[in-house]
């Protein structure tokens, strides 16, 4: 058994300790918020929050994380009102939608680590997530739009 907070709920997995942490999210605890995207960490699809870093759960095993601090996409917020997902939903970000959680955990760690990102800024943080759809404009606006929500007193 190992044995992961996730969510802020302590959770035990009967997992080879080499699955990925991605699939232990999927599959074994049922959250399928985050996806699987490329599986060689090229794509970001799959990021979640590790220790409260954003790290791709696709090539992280199960045993790097035993014992840690695992969010994801649901555990993002409490009523799905962090100021990016707020932003989000007002600009009508997501297109197709697939990659858009992975798009989301990077925006947080950035936002918590930068509270005013410059767009070179969100660039350099958010390019190691892909979007076939190509929303990267709206994704750029959005993290604008949550940094000044955020500095007016929203929540983060
Ligand atoms: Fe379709 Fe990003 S919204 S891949």
């Amino acid at each position: 058994m190992i044995a992961i907070t996730i969510n802020g709920q302590h959770r035990e997995v009967e997992a080879d300790p080499n699955m990925p942490l991605l699939w232990v999210i999927r599959d074994l605890l049922g959250l399928t918020g985050t996806k699987f995207g490329c599986g060689v960490a090229q794509c970001g699809a799959c990021t979640v929050h590790l220790n409260g870093e954003a790290v791709r759960s696709c090539v992280t095993k199960i045993s790097r994380a035993a014992g840690q601090r695992v969010t994801t996409i649901e555990g993002l917020s409490v009523n799905n009102d962090h100021p990016l997902q707020q932003a989000w939903a007002e600009m009508d970000v997501p297109q197709c939608g697939y990659c858009q959680s992975g798009q989301l955990m990077s925006a947080a760690v950035l936002l918590r680590e930068n509270s005013n990102p410059t767009d070179q800024d969100i660039d350099d943080a958010m390019s190691g997530n892909i979007c076939r759809c190509g929303t990267y404009p709206r994704i750029r606006a959005a993290i604008h739009q949550a940094a000044r929500a955020q500095q007016e007193g929203a929540k983060p």
